[in-house]
């Protein structure tokens, strides 16, 4: 177990929850992400340069959280190429960016814009328990420290992500953060369990996207606040475009929702004080290829001679946040 350690420590905070947390419901979904994780063949060479960068050589004199690229600053720039051929071979990193000693990783989405229109909406107390619903690698959530979080948990099913979120942490060694290696459906171990719960980039990959919301309400505390963050069609009315085949190019766009859709499911999944934020179409301002994300993006997802429209010929995202309190 001591070789997994840099994973394992990122599980860490949830033993403050034993208590609270289901852990027969949780368990099988963490142990298959863990198989996937610890025996792939694909993250050997990984795993084993984790466990360095763990050790030593990545020891941080200083992070700021509060740049637009997450910083920090390394006592040493010994292990730089240790770090820059983790990261590189952790690609692609999807958000982002970060600033780690002198190794710049520009991801795939400027994060720092779509923080700029969250961060705002955000509840902005210290000490709450606060989630991450599809985290990636983590920057929202590495965002939430400035509000000092006493329990910082980060959800994503994708061994990738918890990969990148374990490197991080071992950089920025925030104790009170973890990682639950498990999808939206894990939070059914974690009953009224959260003060504040993100979900971002996620509803619209919900085959029940009403049932997605549902999840979210029995996970908040009575008086926690939840955002639910999604790319959107820009039309009136409370429907989901279901795409026949792909939608951008993706494979697992289920149901797309308008703005008013979100609202509904939030309604009806029983939040209150609900309101709707509608931020405009996505643009490559926003989503780019880059060196640390060298595939399609939005780019190539829209129609060349009218971006309004999916290559597909369906609307083009927009992007919406709803914000609603469970009672
Ligand atoms: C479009 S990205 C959004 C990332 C980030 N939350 C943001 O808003 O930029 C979607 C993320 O959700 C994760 N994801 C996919 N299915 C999920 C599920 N069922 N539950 C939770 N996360 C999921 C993916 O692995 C991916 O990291």
């Amino acid at each position: 177990m001591r070789k997994h350690y840099p994973l394992l420590s990122t599980l860490r905070p949830l033993l403050t929850l034993r208590d609270e947390v289901n852990t027969q419901l949780l368990a099988p979904e963490v142990k298959r992400l863990w198989k996937q994780a610890i025996r792939s063949k694909h993250w050997e060479g990984v795993r084993c340069s984790l466990r360095s960068a763990q050790a030593a050589t990545l020891r941080r004199q200083s992070i700021d959280l509060s740049q637009d690229a997450l910083q920090a600053t390394l006592e040493t720039e010994s292990g730089a190429l240790l770090l820059k051929e983790l990261a590189f071979a952790l690609r692609p990193w999807r958000i982002g960016p970060y600033q780690l000693g002198n190794l710049f990783i520009d991801s795939e989405w400027r994060s720092q814009l779509k923080w700029s229109r969250i961060g705002p909406l955000i509840r902005q107390e210290p000490g709450l328990r606060v989630a991450d619903v599809g985290c990636s690698n983590g920057y929202f959530l590495f965002k939430l420290a400035r509000n000092n979080p006493q329990l910082a948990l980060g959800f994503d099913p994708v061994d990738r992500c918890w990969l990148q979120f374990a490197l991080l942490q071992s950089i920025f060694r925030l104790p009170q953060y973890g990682f639950v290696p498990a999808g939206l459906s894990a939070l059914e171990a974690f009953p009224q369990l959260f003060d504040l719960i993100l979900c971002m980039g996620v509803m619209y990959h919900q085959r029940d996207p009403l049932a997605a919301v549902q999840q979210l309400y029995r996970a908040a505390r009575p008086g926690a606040q939840v955002i639910v963050e999604s790319l959107v069609v820009d039309r009136a009315g409370t429907e989901c475009l279901v795409p026949q085949g792909r939608y951008a190019k993706m494979r697992n766009a289920w149901n797309i929702p308008t703005a008013d859709a979100l609202r509904s499911f939030m309604e009806q999944a029983g939040f209150s004080g609900i309101e709707v934020h509608r931020f405009g179409p996505i643009t490559s301002a926003e989503q780019r290829r880059t060196e640390w994300a060298p595939f399609e993006s939005l780019e190539d997802f829209l129609d060349p001679s009218d971006p309004s429209k999916t290559i597909e010929g369906y609307p083009a995202p927009h992007s919406a946040a709803v914000v609603g309190w469970r009672a």
